[in-house]
């Protein structure tokens, strides 16, 4: 049976992840997409992630390659779009998946740094990506763009920059909806809630003295679906229906991927 995105060109950016005892996200959807026939151009800041998720893929028979870059950077942006038109021939499926945190905290003790530097690779560095992506896209005529957003982006009220950042990432995901919609171009955000992955608990648990057992029971008894978080593979299936054709008619949509951790928030 084909798989859902047989033929597909496909870019996961953050296609690595926090070394840790789970999966993260950009490695679920990398490695699913590829289970669903996409060929994938997996990017990364650290080459060695990158290269695992690769490593990965090939071990199941599908087809990836690797591709350092960072995104902070217009050159590495523009790099990415131009190594995909090279090793894919075309670019049809755009995961922006970086995001990072640490260091955050409310608006009144939040220093200047942490905030540029999460404003930085959170928002300005998923507007560059898309900077270089979208031309490419318009010329061929058509793209899906699944960027990572996060429930904080509507609630939390404890690491500004951070809930700031993913309200940004809302935001240029409709707006690039709305301007490229006439290209075929579709974008959409996933809001992800507490997902178990290495970035969320490692780091909590490292930030906050605890371990990871205690953090874990404490993100899971806050889910009402189950009382458990999510795992990466809850962002990768739902990430796979957006970027698939099962979802050509949806575009500037920002869909909660949390457990009903939303509904609390209406
Ligand atoms: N885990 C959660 O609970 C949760 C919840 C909501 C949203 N999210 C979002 O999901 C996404 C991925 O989260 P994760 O937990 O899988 O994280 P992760 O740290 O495992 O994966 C992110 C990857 O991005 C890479 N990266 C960081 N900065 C980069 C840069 N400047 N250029 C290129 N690559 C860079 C990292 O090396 C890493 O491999 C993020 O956008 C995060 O905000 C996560």
């Amino acid at each position: 049976m084909a798989g859902r995105l047989e033929g597909k060109a496909a870019v996961v950016v953050g296609a690595g992840q926090t070394p840790g005892e789970t999966i993260g996200n950009g490695r679920a959807m990398a490695v699913l997409f590829a289970r669903e026939g996409a060929r994938v151009l997996c990017v990364d800041r650290i080459a060695e992630r990158a290269e695992e998720t690769v490593a990965m893929i090939v071990a199941e028979g599908g087809t990836a390659s690797a591709l350092a870059a960072d995104i902070t950077k217009a050159a590495d942006c523009q790099m990415i779009v131009d190594e995909a038109k090279a090793r894919l021939g075309r670019l049809d499926i755009l995961i922006n998946n970086v995001g990072i945190g640490g260091g955050d905290a409310p608006a009144h003790r939040l220093e200047e740094a942490v905030f540029d530097r999460i404003l930085s690779v959170n928002l300005k560095g998923m507007w560059l990506t898309l900077k270089a992506a979208l031309p490419v896209m318009r010329e061929q005529g058509g793209g899906a763009i699944v960027n990572i957003s996060s429930l904080a982006a509507v609630g939390g009220g404890i690491q500004l920059a951070y809930e700031v950042s993913k309200a940004g990432v809302n935001r240029l995901t409709t707006s690039v909806a709305q301007s490229n919609a006439r290209y075929g171009i579709r974008a959409n955000a996933i809001m992800m809630g507490y997902i178990d992955t290495p970035m969320a608990v490692s780091g909590i648990a490292a930030a906050s003295g605890r371990s990871t057992t205690e953090v874990r029971a404490e993100r899971d008894a806050r889910v009402p679906l189950r009382g458990r978080m999510g795992t990466a593979w809850d962002t990768a299936y739902a990430a796979l229906f957006l970027a698939s054709d099962e979802a050509q008619f949806i575009t500037g949509e920002t869909l909660r991927v949390d457990g009903g951790m939303g509904t609390r928030i209406g």
